[in-house]
């Protein structure tokens, strides 16, 4: 492991993955955040290296360590994600598997918020930038191929593929991470690959295993 495969079918293509969550500042202490270990994303970064592509991995404070032989990208918040996402580009392919927090603390405190001074703190919110939205209608540049992922709690089918339209994207890789399914935090994913050519139902299996075949169906889409 490491070193990209000299002769693999990505030789030569840039690829971006986002994982893990954002951490969007309350104070100096204290965040907001969406719950993800960022083991898929890291597990798919791998698998695009092993075929021998170049991987750009932009991640937030994820739970498991980046992989090896990828040019890791640390960020916290989700502005500092798009703004390193748009450092990427231009990039053959762009994997957007980040758990990105949509809302932001509109004005953090630079200062340690205290329990006693003011009672109970309110906070005011503002919309994060869609970082796999904009990428997705960019006119110029937009890479080749754009996935996005999914995590839903129901109807995820209905729900992904609107998803995928309202996004811009070319594929949504979704999931069901309702708590009866225990795949939130786990080493399994059970996914739906969906593109324009509908829905495909993936069986459950391990996080690497999903990797590998999205990997695999992302080099046959550059050769096709
Ligand atoms: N995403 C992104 N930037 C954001 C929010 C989401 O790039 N600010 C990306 C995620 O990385 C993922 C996809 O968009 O690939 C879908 O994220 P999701 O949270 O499911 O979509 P939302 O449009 O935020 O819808 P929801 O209301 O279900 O959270
Ligand atoms: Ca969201």
């Amino acid at each position: 492991i490491g070193a990209a495969l000299k002769d693999g079918p990505l030789n030569g293509k840039r690829i971006l993955v986002t994982s893990g969550p954002t951490h969007e500042p309350i104070d100096p202490v204290r965040y907001i955040a969406n719950r993800s270990s960022g083991a898929q994303g890291a597990a798919l970064a791998a698998a695009l290296r092993d075929l021998g592509a170049e991987v750009v991995f932009v991640t937030g404070p994820a739970d498991v360590p980046p992989p090896s032989g990828v040019d890791v990208v640390p960020v916290q918040s989700a502005q500092q994600m798009s703004d390193a996402v748009e450092a990427a580009l231009p990039v053959d392919v762009g994997v957007f598997a980040a758990a990105v927090a949509d809302w932001r603390v509109a004005s953090a405190s630079d200062k340690k918020l205290k329990k006693s001074r003011d009672g109970l703190p309110t906070l005011a919110f503002a919309e994060n930038p869609d970082i796999l939205k904009r990428v997705s209608h960019m006119t110029q540049g937009r890479p080749g191929l754009v996935v996005g992922f999914a995590a839903e709690t129901d109807d995820v089918i209905n729900h992904a593929t609107a998803k995928r339209l309202r996004k811009g994207c070319d594929w949504i890789v979704a999931n069901d991470v309702s708590p009866a399914t225990g795949i939130m935090g786990g080493s399994e994913n059970a996914v739906v690959l969906i593109s324009e050519d509908g829905a495909e139902e993936w069986p459950r299996m391990g996080k690497t295993q999903v990797a590998r075949q999205l990997a695999d169906r992302i080099a046959a889409a550059l050769v096709g």
